[in-house]
């Protein structure tokens, strides 16, 4: 993994691929973790977590305040006995947006957090509202001043109080900061028109592991109760259901058929929905795989592709079609047989990656929050821009499709978020090479 924006990518488009691929630990689950194990006033061990940029800048938050963090392979240990009432770094917390996500542990914990305004992907306005009334509404007074939010317990309360809170959007972050918020607060919880991520039932497992009472996590309303402490534990992170679905489509786009370990097929209910109506089969076989969630046995995946054709696709909260697929799918359309309509309803700025598919022959218009797209037979390589990690990861999709030579440049986008993934997919038989430049 390199942090490394000169550095471009070059790809050899048309190779066939075959072989199997490890998916790596969800990045979003493993992020929220992370603020999730300060909850606890001693050590967490996390397993199955990526080695990825972003969960480097998830590490230095927590260590500026004050946590201490032991990484080997894929394991984190995260030592919260101690933490400092300290403000987030902003160069940090400025590049990554689940970095806010620690100001409902801090709060809970210490009874004070400043972390300021976050940063991210460039795909939206992306504010903060719904996590600062869910807050309030447990008995914080939250304040934003220059840029940073600053949350307090009010007059002489040790805790945070149970509410009940109504998301007017099932927003994954907000979801998140009221659930460990209230995981220490006095009495009771409930967050309704909550967000049903496969990454929020995994924060709610890790939260009960350590003592928590979280029920009703994957449905819309979610109840906490409560508790004094957590205590520590080890918890293996979920798969990554994104990069699972982006190397589906990479079997896809080459028309190659190639199998996945690690994965748990339900996370992905709409992406294989959608590769189905698209024209290809996806098989789940046994494997003699890891558990997650207490119970959940990992699957493998094989996609068997088929002749492509259009479909169309709105992005929605899960179980709807995710909007982290989004862009991958526009690739994938964009030489599938006929006619696609995409709709972006979650971020207002996530069809950037059009202008750059367009540079590689694709036929697609932006019409507001919708790709209209016209499969041609045949794309080629291009020089080509990725805008944001999930865009990032579309114009690697079409190079391996494409006629020739694509070259994507401003990989800190890539590099957020897919661990690996050059030397994944040239295990799979892609012809890929990253480019540092001398000097750099
Ligand atoms: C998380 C994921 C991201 C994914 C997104 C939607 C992490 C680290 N990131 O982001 O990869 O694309 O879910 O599945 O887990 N909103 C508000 N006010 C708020 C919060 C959100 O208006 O206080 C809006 C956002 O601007 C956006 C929509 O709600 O339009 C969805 O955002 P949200 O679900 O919160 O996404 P994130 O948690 O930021």
């Amino acid at each position: 993994m390199l942090e490394d924006s000169q550095a471009v990518l070059e790809i050899w488009g048309r190779s066939s691929l075959s072989g199997n691929v490890q998916i790596s630990g969800a990045k979003n689950s493993a992020l929220v973790l992370m603020a999730g194990s300060i909850l606890c006033p001693g050590k967490c061990t996390l397993r199955n977590v990526p080695n990825l940029v972003d969960i480097k800048r998830m590490g230095q938050i927590l260590e500026a305040l004050g946590v201490k963090l032991k990484r080997q392979d894929d394991v984190i240990e995260i030592d919260a006995t101690k933490i400092n009432p300290t403000e987030a770094p902003y160069d940090v917390v400025s590049q990554l947006r689940a970095s806010f996500f620690v100001i409902g542990p801090l709060l809970t914990r210490l009874g004070t957090a400043r972390v300021p305004l976050p940063g991210g992907c460039a795909i939206g306005a992306r504010p903060v509202d719904l996590h600062v009334r869910g807050l309030q509404a447990m008995g914080a007074s939250v304040s934003i001043e220059d840029g940073v939010v600053h949350a307090n317990l009010v007059g002489n309360k040790q805790r945070l109080q149970g509410g009940k809170i109504y998301l007017d959007y099932p927003s994954v972050g907000a979801t998140e900061t009221i659930l460990m918020a209230a995981t220490l607060a006095k009495g009771e919880t409930k967050i309704e028109n909550a967000a049903q991520e496969p990454e929020i039932v995994d924060l709610a497992n890790f939260c009960n592991q350590m003592g928590a009472k979280v029920t009703g996590a994957g449905t819309n309303t979610i109840t906490i109760q409560g508790v004094q402490e957590l205590s520590s534990i080890e918890y293996n992170v979920i798969p990554d259901r994104i990069e699972a679905g982006t190397f589906l489509v990479a079997g896809a786009i080459t028309k190659s058929e190639i199998t996945l370990s690690s994965v748990i097929p339900e996370h992905l209910a709409p992406v294989i929905a959608k590769l189905n109506e698209i024209g290809c089969q996806i098989v789940i076989e046994d494997e003699a795989g890891k558990t997650f969630g207490g119970d959940i046995q990992s699957k493998r995946l094989r996609i068997v592709p088929g002749e492509l054709c259009g479909t169309d696709i709105e992005t929605l909260p899960y179980p709807g079609f995710p909007t982290d697929m989004q862009a991958q799918f526009t690739a994938l359309l964009s030489i599938s047989k006929g006619n696609s309509v995409i709709s972006e309803t979650v971020f207002e700025n996530r069809l950037r990656h059009v202008a750059e598919l367009q540079r590689m022959g694709t036929n697609i218009r932006v019409k507001g929050n919708h790709a209209i797209v016209q499969g041609v037979a045949m794309i080629s390589g291009a020089p080509v821009m990725a805008t944001d990690l999930r865009a990032s990861a579309a114009l690697v999709l079409a190079g391996l499709a494409a006629e020739g030579k694509t070259t994507v440049h401003g990989l800190q986008h890539l590099d957020r978020g897919y661990e690996d993934l050059e030397s994944k997919l040239r295990g799979l038989g892609a012809k890929l090479e990253r480019i540092i430049p001398e000097g750099t």
